[in-house]
């Protein structure tokens, strides 16, 4: 008999894709693999915890979170996402990873069915087993720019089926999707009954006056949404895993059920820093964006120069995801020789589920420009010589 819990032994083995094979690597390497922001995180932010942590909030708190933040959190859902939604009805997590955990708990039994995009972010399949639940996997067409259609998920609802996990904007195709892809998820969840699970870490992060659309702000969603932000990527604040998640007023206690026996509540000083996050000054914000979108058509302009790789622009998030079908590799064989031969890590596109078969993830988000053109420049000897 085994020592362990069959959550663990019988699921999935926990991928950390290119990463884990790059740390495993000898020699220097540049990581374009890792979804980690290039800038600091900006200084009012710090110096808001710096503030709360000498004026000793350093003991336990609100259990769903500083009431002070929850209340800055509904005024902002309100202003940028078009959410009607109540401090009682926000609820602050450790990060996107932290809320995603609760809710699959909270919300899949043994023998339920959640629905996956594909290509797909890996965690949230992992997640779905660890709950007990099935992922059931619904491939989008590179072909048609990984458009969602209707007519790909439906086959694939069940008298199982629970809820519809969403990517908004897309990690890895950089797609944020349009009020039409998103009224066909909404038409679906309404008349499947389903609840949509909406992971919006990069919802800040878009370009070219593209609007990402929170699904929860369309017509009958917001009582079957669960709507789930962070700090981590657009205001670089990946390492102090802060976030939080927008539910129907009755999903709370209930998620709280999770997140109160694992961690009680997010570290108190730290909330004091996501309060001036979201109250402070846009500037910083927008540098950074503004920052992104340098690097983006830097990269995705070079990608476009290499034989045998197009490359979309994305309309958001900090990656591209080029095409390299053309050169007759697939996505791992092209990932592990781009890392032994031209010494850059990039994620294989089948890391995200067959459908990301033929492309390459390419964080353009992590490096600082000088970096990004040298880890072309070796890409492009690399395609070149092919
Ligand atoms: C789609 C997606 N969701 C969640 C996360 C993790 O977010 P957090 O660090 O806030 O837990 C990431 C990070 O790369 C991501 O790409």
């Amino acid at each position: 008999m085994s020592r362990f819990a069959r959550r663990v032994t019988q699921t999935s083995e926990k991928d950390f894709g290119m990463f884990a094979r790059a740390m495993a690597h000898d020699g220097p390497l540049i990581h374009l693999e890792l979804g980690r922001p290039v800038d600091d995180t900006p200084d009012h932010i710090k110096q808001a915890t710096i503030d709360a942590l000498r004026a000793g909030a350093v003991h336990y708190s609100d259990l769903q979170g500083l009431p002070e933040l929850r209340t800055a959190l509904a005024g902002k859902l309100a202003r940028e996402n078009d959410m009607a939604v109540t401090a009682e009805q926000i609820l602050v997590t450790n990060g996107l990873t932290h809320a995603s955990f609760a809710a699959f708990l909270a919300l899949l039994d043994e023998g339920d069915e959640a629905i996956l995009l594909e290509p797909y972010y890996p965690q949230h399949l992992g997640k779905i087993e660890l709950a007990g639940a099935t992922p059931v996997i619904a491939p989008l067409d590179a072909a048609d720019g990984f458009r969602i259609r209707r007519a790909l998920i439906e086959p694939h609802v069940t008298a199982a089926t629970r809820m519809i996990v969403l990517v908004n904007p897309c990690n890895p195709t950089g797609r944020v999707y349009s009020r039409e892809e998103l009224q066909q998820i909404a038409d679906l969840a309404i008349e499947h009954d389903l609840v949509v699970l909406t992971d919006e870490v990069y919802e800040q992060i878009v370009f070219d006056g593209a609007r990402h659309i929170s699904i929860a702000s369309l017509p009958g969603m917001a009582e079957r949404t669960v709507t789930m932000q962070a700090f981590t990527k657009a205001y670089a604040m990946d390492g102090w895993r802060v976030g939080y998640l927008a539910a129907p007023a009755d999903f709370i206690a209930p998620l709280m059920k999770i997140t109160t026996s694992e961690v009680t509540h997010v570290n108190t000083f730290i909330q004091h820093g996501a309060l001036a996050a979201v109250t402070g000054p846009a500037e910083p914000l927008a540098e950074m964006i503004a920052g992104d979108k340098a690097r983006r058509d830097l990269v995705v302009g070079r990608l476009n120069q290499m034989p045998g790789v197009t490359c979309p622009a994305p309309e958001g998030t900090i990656y591209a995801f080029p095409d390299i079908s053309a050169t007759g590799l697939g996505a791992r064989e092209a990932a592990l020789r781009l890392m032994a031969e031209a010494g850059v890590v990039v994620e294989a596109g089948s890391f995200y589920g067959p459908a990301g078969e033929g492309h390459l993830r390419v964080c353009f988000g992590a490096q600082p420009e000088e970096v990004l053109v040298e880890a072309m420049d070796r890409l492009q000897a690399f395609f070149n010589a092919l």
